[in-house]
């Protein structure tokens, strides 16, 4: 079998003198599959030039974009309405035509340029290319089309605000199977097509226009055997993080810097535990890692300087309890503060799975405070779970992961451990694929 994948991101790095396929996420995780019928992957080329390179047996062919299609698919359609739309932002939610043309011509592009690479089985990805399936369905109308929407589905009510709902839900239903992360958005998407386009749906499945598309939740986990190995790895840094906090107990948060991440509310929280429990005070150290991302977009830069107010604020009235890190910090670093951190807070108010929980499940050393909002929660449920609004609950459930009898917490780890074990993100690629592969289109 031979996979072609369309994603926005290319899963490649550069390195000194070429490339180097991607480390971590959808890219390492696909890989082994891409490989061994010499697959192709289909993405966005930021650099602008276009073409197809081949790294380690992958063919990545490469999709140049305008400044002005980058701005309107990317910085508008895809992360100014779908994304906070899905995230349940209405009021981040915004809709121009021109994005809208744009995202269809771009994801004609991406659709012709995977039609080109000839023969095979097509994954699509995310919420950038939802048209993607239908497009490629038109040209080819008996290929074998998974479409996987990575972030939530949100509720009938709030997804109707989009002028384009219909065609987004069309375009998905081109496909011939397409995933989510947990039932509650596959029931969301279900609702979508039988409202907007007046589908038959019925138990894992929506029927169409004559076709009939199988609907799944199956839940993204991480690479846990390289998580096991980066946590072995990190040993002498995560001692020198501990050695430099001087005692105190470390907590950890990592984010790329995004608003639904919870990052404010989470601060707030620190800030009123601190308040509440003197003791704590210089007792504690809350590493705050956050990734910059989508830089271009209005919304980020507010929130950025929001955060850095808030760090500042902080970092006065409790001198040594906040280091917030504004980076892209490499995996062997990412993985030593898992392992020196006591606890995890992993806060986000809305966010269609959640990997750092499971990284830092994998990687570290105490437990996670987990939002009730992640789509994660549901497959984790011995974590902390907290609603990351209420900064109150959030000071008391960080009171209630340091002080938690350390034999509780051991047995509530080794059941979190083997929760992510079962989720590995190689069972999910195949278990996608092998369910694609096994079905009549
Ligand atoms: C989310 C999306 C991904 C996206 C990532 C990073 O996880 O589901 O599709 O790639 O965010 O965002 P960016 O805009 O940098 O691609």
């Amino acid at each position: 079998m031979r996979l072609i994948v369309l994603a926005n991101r290319e899963p490649l790095r550069r390195v000194a003198g070429g490339w180097q396929v991607s480390v971590g996420g959808l890219a390492a995780a696909l890989y082994p599959a891409l490989r061994v019928g010499g697959g192709t992957w289909v993405a966005w080329d930021p650099g602008g030039e276009g073409g197809t390179v081949v790294v380690d047996g992958l063919r990545v062919v490469r999709v140049p974009l305008s400044p002005r299609e980058v701005a309107m698919y990317y910085g508008g359609l895809a992360n100014r309405a779908l994304w906070p739309l899905a995230h349940g932002f209405l009021e981040k939610f915004e809709w121009k035509r021109a994005w809208w043309s744009a995202y269809e011509a771009v994801n004609r592009r991406f659709s012709e340029s995977a039609l080109d690479a000839g023969d095979g089985v097509f994954w699509v990805h995310d919420y950038h290319l939802s048209l993607a399936p239908r497009m490629i369905r038109e040209r080819r109308p008996g290929a074998r089309i998974g479409f996987f929407w990575h972030i939530p589905w949100p509720s009938l009510d709030i997804f109707s605000a989009l002028p384009a709902a219909a065609a987004v839900v069309e375009g998905i239903l081109g496909a011939d199977l397409v995933g989510f992360h947990t039932p509650e958005y596959v029931r969301h998407f279900q609702a979508a097509a039988a409202a907007l386009l007046g589908a038959e749906v019925g138990d894992g499945f929506v029927r169409h226009r004559g076709r009939t598309v199988r609907v799944v939740a199956l839940p993204i986990g991480i690479d846990t055997e390289e998580a096991r190995r980066l946590r072995q790895a990190a040993a002498p840094k995560a001692h020198a993080i501990r050695e430099a906090a001087g005692g105190r107990l470390i907590l950890v948060g990592a984010d790329r810097l995004d608003y639904t991440k919870g990052i404010v509310e989470r601060l707030e929280g620190f800030s009123r535990f601190l308040a509440r429990y003197p003791r704590f005070r210089e007792r504690v150290r809350l590493f705050q890692l956050t990734t910059p991302s989508r830089t271009s977009l209005p919304a980020y830069r507010e929130l950025k300087k929001a955060i850095f107010a808030q760090v500042k604020a902080i970092s006065r009235r409790f001198p040594g309890a906040l280091v917030h890190r504004y980076e892209t910090l490499g995996r062997g670093d990412l993985f030593a503060y898992y392992r020196a951190a006591d606890a995890a807070l992993v806060t986000p108010l809305r966010d269609g799975m959640n990997l750092v929980v499971q990284e830092y499940v994998v990687g570290g050393a105490g437990l996670p405070l987990l939002s009730r909002f992640a789509g994660a929660a549901r497959y984790f449920p011995e974590a902390v779970l907290v609603n990351p609004y209420d900064s109150e609950g959030l000071a008391e459930a960080i009171f209630e992961v340091l002080s938690l009898d350390p034999e509780d917490r051991d047995e509530r780890r080794s059941a979190l451990l083997a929760r992510a074990r079962a989720l590995d993100v190689n069972r999910w690629r195949d278990a996608f694929v092998g369910a694609l592969v096994g079905e009549a289109s």
